[in-house]
């Protein structure tokens, strides 16, 4: 979902810059820009439609010289995607250069005000009217550029991550965000600014997040002076970065989203660390330790969450009321935010983002607060705007996740709510002692067993060439596979572009059996588990209408095995879904499809 980079210091902007966009790239956008000031205060702005190497070849006959410079990848929500409406915008006058992560909902009511005092436009975007309207704030209330913007933002309804450049200022960049994420790098006699920290790694281990309705004046040889847009002065809260270059590398493979998926185990090692302790039997979530009691004694647990997240939150609701008793109820945040729900004070909601950043799910949040309930995070991004708008959270520890199809952040997500549930149910004294120690045990040794799973997962490949043209496929599973089955067959709609569901797997008989012909492979997730002989029996009513099968089963399954097309083992345990993942990742290769920035898709919905 778009992205911004800026750059101000002794070196030559350009090159970090495009370095910085192309570290963004798996945010998804559709077109590209830069905007960059030379030794002689010439502003020259260069923009392409595609992507940043579009960007590159346009601009390699250009001059792309100067130590300041601002970039952006646009994910259209106003104006299609085209050379005039990608950012940079210039104001009219033509000496300041913006660019914008957001949407301003306010714009056209903006636009013709300005319009009314002269103004002329030449994109649709409403990325252009607030550049028009700093530049009238700053003439007709004769301040500088740093109060203009603040004033402007004053008039501004939406959401903002925005860098403006300033020709005659070259030691100067003005930056303010709200809703939409920044990160300033403080280097050495220089700056960064961008919309998450990838394109900071490796240049400096020194960041502020800005926080929402600041405003920051980034100026050479100068501390970052930071305001409030309603003017009251705020400190830098400088942190130090915890990722480094290798962790957004590829390290030898093809995409990152094969790299995220070997990475599990060591993932699911990482989010376990220092909370779950299989010599004492023990889980302890100090993240949100103080709230406990309220989620001990709430009338529900209110998930709310998005895509990938939401299916998580359907895994932890199976599990925490299986196991904790505590009801539970599961929402998606684009749903939750407008249906009015019943929320009281004695619910906790838990928002779920691998990002941070989700626009639906910070609604929901706020919904949430108004209605007077503990709101806690589960999230992967540090410092990411959900990890800030919530009383209290989980960081699931899972590291970049670079591949816009989210793999290892699931899995992770997944091994957050086992602990919670296990975490609720022993404060609740729910489950016995020694099942309680049987299920920690089980959890500790799942990183080895996903690991076999992944060396023993190179037939998957002859599986998927057999099934690359399928047009749909039909993926089962019951009680907390179910879930499973869902993000299984959104894998595969999302990275190669077929069409897929998820169902529960007695419900294929409401519906969907119609479907069921030679040229509907059907995906079964039929592990060991209490409805493992009610899966067997959904599996012969798809072979009886000829249907043909996938089967994920345990290493020692005999019945699945022989109905079965073609198996995928695990080892004896619940689910394990990195074979639906290895599946889907196979598949789109064949098929050519972009795995690591599927067609339309953005890692990070920050728009509605
Ligand atoms: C997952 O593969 C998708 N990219 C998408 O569904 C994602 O899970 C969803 O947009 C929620 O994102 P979040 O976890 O960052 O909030
Ligand atoms: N709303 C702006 C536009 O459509 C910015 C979109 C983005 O965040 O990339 O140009």
């Amino acid at each position: 979902m778009c992205g911004i980079v800026a750059y101000i210091g002794q070196q030559e902007a350009y090159p970090i810059l495009i370095e910085g966009l192309k570290r963004l790239e798996y945010r998804g956008y559709d077109s590209a820009g830069v905007a960059l000031l030379n030794e002689n205060n010439e502003l020259n702005v260069y923009k392409a439609k595609g992507k940043v190497s579009d960007l590159e070849a346009f601009a390699s006959s250009k001059d792309v010289s100067g130590h300041i410079g601002i970039a952006h990848t646009r994910w259209a929500t106003h104006g299609e995607p085209n050379q005039v409406n990608a950012h940079p915008h210039v104001s009219q006058s033509g000496n300041i250069a913006l660019i914008h992560n957001g949407i301003i909902e306010n714009y056209l009511s903006i636009r013709k005000e300005l319009e009314k005092r002269g103004f002329t436009f030449k994109s649709s975007t409403d990325t252009e009217v607030l550049t028009n309207l700093i530049e009238d704030v700053q003439q007709s209330e004769h301040v500088d550029l740093f109060e203009a913007v603040r004033i402007a933002l004053n008039h501004v309804v939406g959401a903002y991550a925005i860098v403006v450049l300033e020709k005659g200022h070259p030691d100067q960049l003005i930056a303010a965000r709200k809703g939409s994420p920044m990160v300033i790098g403080i280097g050495d006699g220089e700056y960064f600014i961008a919309s998450d920290a990838t394109p900071i790694v490796g240049r400096t281990q020194k960041v502020v997040y800005l926080e929402d309705e600041q405003v920051v004046k980034i100026k050479l040889g100068e501390e970052l002076h930071i305001k409030t847009i309603q003017d009251v002065e705020a400190m830098p809260y400088v942190q130090e970065l915890k990722m480094n270059l290798d962790s957004i590398e590829k390290a030898g493979f093809d995409h990152f989203m094969m790299k995220e998926i070997y990475e599990q185990p060591t993932i699911v090692r990482d989010t376990m660390r220092g909370r779950l302790n299989p010599e004492a039997n023990t889980v302890r979530l100090g993240g949100i330790q103080q709230y406990e009691k309220q989620l001990l004694y709430a009338d529900n647990i209110v998930f709310v969450a998005c895509g990938t997240s939401w299916h998580a939150c359907l895994v932890g609701s199976y599990l925490i009321e299986n196991l904790a008793k505590i009801p539970v109820k599961v929402e998606y945040a684009s749903e939750f935010r407008y249906r009015n729900p019943v929320i009281t004070p004695h619910d906790v909601v838990i928002a779920v983002s691998q990002s941070g950043e989700t626009a639906d799910t910070l609604a929901a949040i706020q919904l949430a607060k108004e209605k007077g309930a503990v709101v806690l995070g589960i999230c992967n991004v540090i410092g990411s705007s959900i990890s800030r708008a919530t009383d209290a959270g989980i960081y699931t520890h899972a590291g970049p996740e670079i591949g816009v199809a989210s793999t290892k952040a699931f899995t992770s997500q997944v091994t957050v709510m086992v602990m919670l549930a296990l975490r609720l149910a022993e404060l609740k004294g729910s489950m016995k002692d020694e099942e309680r120690a049987a299920f920690i045990q089980e959890l500790d040794r799942i990183p080895e067993k996903m690991q076999w799973t992944l060396d023993h997962s190179g037939h998957v490949k002859d599986i998927a060439e057999k099934y690359k043209d399928v047009r749909n496929m039909l993926y089962l599973g019951r009680l907390q596979n179910y879930p499973v089955a869902l993000e299984g067959a959104l894998k595969l709609k999302e990275i190669s572009y077929i069409h897929a569901e998820g169902y529960p797997a007695a419900e294929m008989k409401h519906g969907p059996i119609a479907l069921i012909d030679k040229d509907m492979p059907v995906v079964f997730i039929a592990t060991n588990h209490s409805t493992y002989e009610k899966v067997i029996s959904n599996i012969q009513e798809v072979k009886a209408r000829n249907g043909k099968i996938i089967a994920i089963i345990s290493q020692k399954d005999v019945l699945a095995r022989k109905m079965a097309d073609y198996v995928i083992e695990i080892p004896e345990t619940e689910c394990l879904y990195s074979p639906l993942l290895a599946l889907a990742y196979h598949i789109a290769v064949m098929r050519g499809c972009n795995v690591d920035q599927p067609r339309n898709l953005a890692k990070s919905v920050t728009v509605e």
